[in-house]
């Protein structure tokens, strides 16, 4: 079991109510390391409230840039291109974004850098973002070749015509960001459309960004200006909300200023396909971003398979989809998704483990899951196995199980979204 605080969560008759969500963690991580590399000062209102962006906060402090927390916004003194060189190694703790996504940065500055990491993030495959940098230029050293700590010898970058082997959208915005540093116009493919954020958050301070067909491109040596903006919500951390209104046919949920980004949206028509009553209102654009409000009631779930390339464009989202699939009627079945193994934890692993304390059937596959249909769940004493996913899913997934269920490592919801408990309880009907 998890060390850390555990939390008992008794099954709901029904879920109602008007919530906001937090920043998305995707975007509040760009626009802060863009933010840094600006001239001016960024405001960033409804930046996430995550451990994982304060830990991208954290390493940009040990950058030289000078930022503060205020209660509406994060601002942000952008140094532009030049860091400073950090005394200390810089602790990304368990961000995967960070790390992957810093590194780009750091691969265009002229000083060596060292990024280490938690536990888990120790555990995380890196070559990924070390094998385009190093054909840029930089020099990285990594446990194995492979694992943080990272040492990162940059400066001196050349452009690159890359095509990514894994679907990455962290490894797409450290290229380009590495990109935005280099000579010349940097291209990367990638074999399967990943969120775009990175992309929409250069153009948003100002850089000329090209996308053609999977290809985008960027030319180094464009300066970036500061933006004031506010981050929408969160619609990973929405998903668990979303997912337990969906549990309940008499529910009523509403959500405003809510991220609907087209590349991140896609849990949305999966959960109208198996059921759910939902309408989308007040749809803006804002920074290149899609956010709107929706209203959503619960129905009759069906069933579903999930494959490429829906399963790379709702990563996030499988944990908690995979925690209400023994309450569809059919099922729902995950394809194509090995990514899942490198997760915070081995996402296959955890969450079959946990479904089956809570008395599930199910099918764990080397890439992927088969949890079968119309089963009835029992409340168990549940491990969060350190991840912030697992702990929030299976809180969803004990609001229909019969007795109380204990998360136990609970606490580990504070890397993406540390009021989730308080958020839930105030839309439970018991
Ligand atoms: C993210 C991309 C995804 C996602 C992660 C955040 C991002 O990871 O799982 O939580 O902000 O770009 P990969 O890029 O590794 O697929």
């Amino acid at each position: 079991m998890s060390q850390g605080s555990s939390v008992v969560i008794r099954p709901a008759r029904n879920i109602s109510g008007s919530i906001r969500l937090p920043g998305d963690k995707s975007i509040s991580h760009r626009y802060a390391m863009l933010g840094a590399i600006a001239e001016g000062t960024s405001r960033l209102e409804n930046f996430s409230t995550g451990a994982d962006c304060a830990s991208t906060l954290g390493c940009l402090a040990r950058l030289g840039v000078r930022w503060e927390r205020h209660a509406d916004a994060v601002e942000i003194r952008g140094l532009g291109p030049r860091l400073e060189a950090p005394g200390t190694p810089l602790d990304c703790g368990n961000s995967g974004s960070t790390m992957r996504m810093l590194s780009g940065i750091l691969a265009g500055q002229e000083f060596t850098s060292e990024l280490i990491g938690d536990p888990s993030l120790s555990r995380r495959p890196m070559a990924r973002v070390i094998t385009p940098l190093e054909l840029m230029g930089a020099r990285i050293q990594a446990a194995d070749g492979q694992c943080p700590p990272l040492r990162i010898n940059g400066g001196n970058l050349k452009a690159i015509d890359y095509t990514m082997p894994t679907a990455s959208a962290q490894v797409k915005s450290a290229v380009l960001f590495a990109g935005l540093l280099a000579r010349g116009e940097t291209r990367v493919a990638e074999p399967v459309r990943v969120r775009d954020h990175g992309e929409l958050a250069l153009r948003a301070f100002g850089a000329e960004v090209r996308h053609e067909a999977n290809q985008v491109r960027i030319r180094g040596g464009q300066g970036l200006r500061a933006i004031q903006a506010t981050v929408p919500g969160d619609l990973s951390s929405a998903a668990f909300f979303l997912c337990a209104a969906a549990l309940f046919p008499e529910s009523q949920l509403l959500i405003r200023g809510l991220g609907m980004n087209p590349t991140r949206s896609y849990l949305l028509d999966l959960l109208v396909r198996l059921g759910v009553r939902m309408t989308v209102t007040e749809l803006e654009e804002k920074h290149g971003e899609l956010l709107g409000t929706i209203k959503e009631r619960g129905g009759m779930l069906g069933g579903a398979t999930i494959a490429s390339p829906y399963t790379e464009m709702l990563i996030d989202e499988i944990p908690v989809l995979a925690a209400i699939a023994p309450y569809t009627e059919t099922g729902i079945e995950i394809l194509n998704a090995r990514e899942l193994r490198v997760k915070e934890s081995d996402r296959i692993r955890s969450i079959a483990a946990n479904l089956r304390r809570m008395g599930a059937e199910v099918e764990e596959r080397e890439d992927g899951l088969r949890i079968p249909g119309a089963q009835s769940l029992t409340g168990a004493e549940i491990d969060s196995f350190g991840d912030h996913r697992i702990a929030m899913a299976f809180a969803i997934a004990a609001l229909r199980a019969r007795g109380e269920t204990m998360i136990h490592g609970a606490d580990a919801a504070v890397i993406s979204y540390p009021e989730f408990f308080d958020t839930l309880e105030g839309i439970l009907e018991r």
